[in-house]
């Protein structure tokens, strides 16, 4: 398949290029660029456009099988940034390309949605049949995108929105505000294995090489099995508190010090999650990776890369220097950006 990977200069979009590559399809990349720079190295050499996702035009999605869609502000904090951006990119325009997309005789649209949908869960569990309450704009933006998507889904175009938890592992375009990398770099950096909160909020956590898995499988998985689906990718035995998370990242870093500030208050997103149906719908799907082996991995990569900060690694922080600096408008456009087709490294 010939496949378009949005949003591909992120964390994730280094494993799911290499994931694409592995099954024999052939990728290529679109994305604006927010996080230029931010690499700590420079892994592979995709076809790719300098594009905006609200600018997108028909013209940049003919010939292609199919979209897997990256492109979000992607996490909570940066939907604080400004709510209603959060809306324009992750819904409007996230439902526009998948339009366009349709129109363009693209055949398949992978939204790469959140557990961050199940929000403050009163359920001791959850799954996709549980009522979601997300807590912040950016899981609003996540409900509300893949509503509207899943009604675009038509014998000729499958939709599809994976719910991924929450992501750990190396990446070459790192982020470290997900919590499993947070806690290993801070160990690594400062010593410190430091929460923001009490940590008994639960989480579920898979590794970006797994979500990637589910993707790959997502493509060529038989269209009348998962049109208009929605479905969790992550496991039910990866499913932690933010304090075993931290105890972990201790036990195999002992020379940093775990640290729970006092008066620490409750992170109100708290959700278990069980990672059923993935299993039904794409039954090739295991995750290869669990917590352990995860942070193993980010110890020995911040050796290898000599981690020196995390100060480009931190999306927010990152786009509010581009803003401050002026490199960024109000709407997150780039003031100046080269655009149109290019070879670059991801
Ligand atoms: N990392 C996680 O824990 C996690 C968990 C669940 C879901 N997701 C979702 O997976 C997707 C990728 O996550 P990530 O961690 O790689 O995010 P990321 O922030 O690292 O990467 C997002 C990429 O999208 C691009 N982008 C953002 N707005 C754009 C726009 N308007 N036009 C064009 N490009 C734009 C950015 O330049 C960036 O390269 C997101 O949709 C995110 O919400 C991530």
């Amino acid at each position: 398949m010939h496949v378009l990977i949005t949003g591909h200069l992120g964390y994730i979009g280094p494993a799911m290029i290499r994931a694409l590559q592995a099954a024999s399809h052939t990728v290529a990349g679109l994305d604006s660029g927010l996080f230029d720079g931010c690499q700590l190295e420079a892994p592979a050499v995709i076809p790719s456009r300098v594009c905006d996702l609200r600018d997108v035009s028909i013209d940049d999605l003919r010939g292609f099988d199919a979209i897997v869609h990256l492109a979000n502000l992607s996490n909570d904090p940066l939907g604080t940034l400004d709510p209603a951006l959060t809306h324009a990119i992750n819904v409007d325009a996230t439902v526009r390309l998948a339009r366009l997309a349709r129109e363009a005789g693209v055949k398949r649209f992978l939204n790469s949605s959140s557990c961050s949908v199940y929000g403050a869960a009163v359920e001791d569990w959850v799954d996709e049949t549980t009522p979601t309450r997300p807590v912040t704009a950016y899981g609003e933006s996540k409900v509300a995108a893949e509503k509207r998507l899943a009604a675009l889904a038509d014998d000729a175009f499958c939709v599809v929105s994976l719910r991924n938890a929450t992501a750990f592992g190396y990446s070459p375009n790192l982020r470290t505000d997900v919590v499993v990398n947070d806690l290993v770099a801070s160990a690594r950096l400062r010593g410190e294995v430091r929460l923001n909160s009490d940590g008994t909020a639960w989480r579920p956590l898979v590794h970006i090489r797994d979500i990637s898995q589910a993707f790959s499988l997502a493509l060529t998985a038989p269209a009348d099995a998962i049109n208009g689906e929605v479905f969790n990718v992550g496991s039910t035995d990866q499913n932690y508190r933010i304090i075993e998370v931290a105890q972990t990242v201790a036990a195999l870093m002992p020379d940093a010090e775990l640290i729970v500030p006092p008066g620490a208050g409750t992170d109100r997103r708290s959700y278990r999650v069980r990672f059923d149906r993935v299993k039904r719908l794409l039954p090739a799907f295991s995750c290869a990776y669990d917590l352990k082996a995860g942070v193993m991995e980010l110890i020995r990569e911040f050796e290898r890369v000599s981690l020196m900060s995390t100060d480009s690694s931190v999306r927010l922080t990152h786009l509010r220097r581009l803003l401050d600096a002026g490199q960024l408008d109000a709407a997150l456009r780039r003031r100046s950006s080269p655009t149109g087709w290019r070879i670059e490294r991801t």
